[in-house]
């Protein structure tokens, strides 16, 4: 599934709530400049402010396309299998050896977090896909396992992770 940037709903939905106090004050001439300050416009964001995604619309299983610095950004709610599956593997026969653990933020197992760009030569994967039902890449075969590390094909190295945080239980902050 693909969404629009959480960041532009955030925008919306911020200026639908401030449009409405604003009316309720009697002074949306005055605000409107300050509002159109407050939020970062649509270069400000493609130039790398921070966007904030709500997980809680993320069923398990899912995984969403957001738009961060112009990069595709995978969030996937994992199912416990899927968990499982990215944990029996032997790190250490890994192409590019990393614990899944290293790659989720502690106590958030199932929340995973990729820039889904493929390490090879850039193309896009598609998500539930290949071999290990991880991301598969079509452009040359890559196959991505469910913690988004590489496990065979052309990719040198696993799909990296943005910078992010928690910033409620149910909402991350990219950037
Ligand atoms: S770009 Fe993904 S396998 Fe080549």
């Amino acid at each position: 599934m693909t969404t629009v940037s959480s960041a532009e709903h955030t925008r919306r939905d911020f200026l639908y709530i401030a449009t409405g106090a604003v009316g309720a004050v009697g002074a949306a001439a005055a605000l409107v400049p300050l509002i159109a300050q407050m939020n970062p416009d649509a270069s400000t964001i493609a130039a790398g402010a921070p966007i904030e995604v709500d997980l809680s619309p993320i069923t398990e299983g899912q995984v969403i396309k957001v738009f961060w610095r112009g990069k595709p950004i995978f969030v996937g709610h994992r199912s416990k299998k899927e968990i499982a599956e990215a944990r029996k593997v032997n790190v250490a026969s890994l192409p590019d050896p990393q614990a899944d653990e290293k790659r989720v933020k502690e106590g958030k197992d199932q929340w995973l977090v990729l820039i889904g760009i493929c390490t090879h030569l850039g193309c896009i994967p598609l998500a539930h896909q290949g071999e290990y039902a991880g991301f598969f890449c079509p452009c040359h075969g890559s196959q991505y396992d469910t913690s988004g590390r590489i496990r065979s094909g052309p990719a040198p190295t696993n799909l990296p992770l943005p910078p992010y945080e928690f910033i409620s239980d149910t909402k991350i902050r990219i950037g």
